[in-house]
């Protein structure tokens, strides 16, 4: 397909990343700050209509997995009136959902009737303390009641994200490793990212996932890689010998991945941005109604797209340790 929405660098972008809210029911320490966000007023976000047909102008260029993220995705009202409509475009293959699980077992069986294709659930400590305080109020048993109904509707893979933190979850990994053992779950442990704002909480809970594979080595437990997880995304995947489960390593701060990066993002307020450490945006609301103006847009957005990021840069504390981009996460969505 010679119109595929390809970089400089040769990266072909297939995968569409799609915030459609900023809102969140959580306020996750890594991700908004401790009062809270100014959440966009509800004219600045777009419509379903709006990125149905953003959508449908990227289908025919080679897009064909989507990933619905937040904030918090099912705080919007609805959303499964968007699944449905988004997997009635030709050439969508594949639609998953990002969430933190608060609301999964309210939603899960619409949103599979509707199509979505599997679900991405945060979970950073099975401690129900722990995760009130790393979520600042979340109730855990809520998204285990969300892991639940989940599986009971048939999503599959359900993959759990935990974002690790050096002195705050750090001691659970062998907990999570074990729950691979014994359960069909993929578990992926992620590095904690420098977005949108300059932590003293990112500088000390910065913690390499070296820390995982240690663990494994400690307790003696052998692993070997395996490919049939499937994703769009960045994890590099392993399963302990003899486990149902298998677990995955997402390291963009230690070991990027950029060399292989396939994704573009659409925030909910219409930007569209190349890269999740980047600043450039490209607002493609004014283009509504004109398909050409939108895929243009996309394409000026590629064009612009960086090598790779500084993440790793910032750690150090020297002189490259602003983030680029000034987005919270919850405003990029991951
Ligand atoms: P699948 O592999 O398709 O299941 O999706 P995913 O792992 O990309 O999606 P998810 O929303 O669960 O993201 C997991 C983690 O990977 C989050 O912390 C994301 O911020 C991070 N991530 C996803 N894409 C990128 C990327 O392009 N760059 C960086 N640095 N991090 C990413
Ligand atoms: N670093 C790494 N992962 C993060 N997420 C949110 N903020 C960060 C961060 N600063 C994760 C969430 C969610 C996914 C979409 O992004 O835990 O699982
Ligand atoms: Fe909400 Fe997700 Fe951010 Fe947590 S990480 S505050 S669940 S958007």
């Amino acid at each position: 397909m010679e119109n595929r929405l390809i970089d400089r660098y040769g990266r072909v972008h297939d995968y569409l990343r799609i915030s459609v809210t900023d809102r969140c029911n959580l306020r996750c320490v890594y991700c908004m700050p401790e009062e809270g966000m100014q959440f966009e007023p509800g004219h600045r976000i777009m419509s379903y209509e709006e990125i149905v047909e953003v959508v449908a102008t990227l289908a025919p260029l080679g897009v064909k997995r989507l990933r619905l993220t937040g904030g918090e995705p099912l705080v919007r009202k609805e959303l499964d009136r968007l699944v449905a409509m988004l997997s009635a475009i030709p050439g969508i293959e594949d639609i998953a959902l990002s969430t933190n699980g608060i609301y999964l077992a309210a939603f899960a069986e619409r949103l599979k009737k509707a199509g979505i294709t599997r679900v991405n659930v945060s979970l950073d400590s099975l401690d129900s303390d722990r995760y009130a305080a790393v979520t600042r109020g979340g109730d855990v048993r809520k998204v285990l009641a969300g892991l639940q109904e989940s599986r009971r509707v048939g999503f599959d893979p359900i993959k759990l994200n935990v974002v690790l933190m050096k002195g705050t979850n750090d001691d659970e990994v062998e907990r999570f490793l074990r729950m691979t053992q014994e359960e069909s779950i993929h578990v992926r442990f992620i590095e904690y990212m420098p977005i949108g704002f300059e932590s003293p909480s990112w500088k000390t809970g910065y913690l390499p996932l070296e820390h995982v594979l240690d663990t494994c080595r400690r307790k003696g437990w052998s692993f070997a890689p395996c490919r049939d997880v499937y994703g769009n995304g960045p994890a590099n995947s392993y399963r302990l010998n003899g486990a149902v489960g298998t677990f995955g390593l997402i390291h963009p701060v230690s070991e990027h991945f950029c060399g292989s990066c396939n994704r573009l993002r659409l925030t909910a307020d219409g930007n569209i941005k190349s890269c999740l450490y980047w600043s450039d945006e490209y607002n493609v609301r004014k283009h509504a109604g004109d398909p050409a103006a939108i895929e243009a847009l996309f394409r000026r957005a590629l064009a612009a797209k960086p090598e790779t990021h500084e993440m790793a840069a910032a750690l150090d504390g020297a002189s490259r340790s602003r983030t680029p981009t000034a987005r919270r996460m919850s405003q990029i969505g991951g």
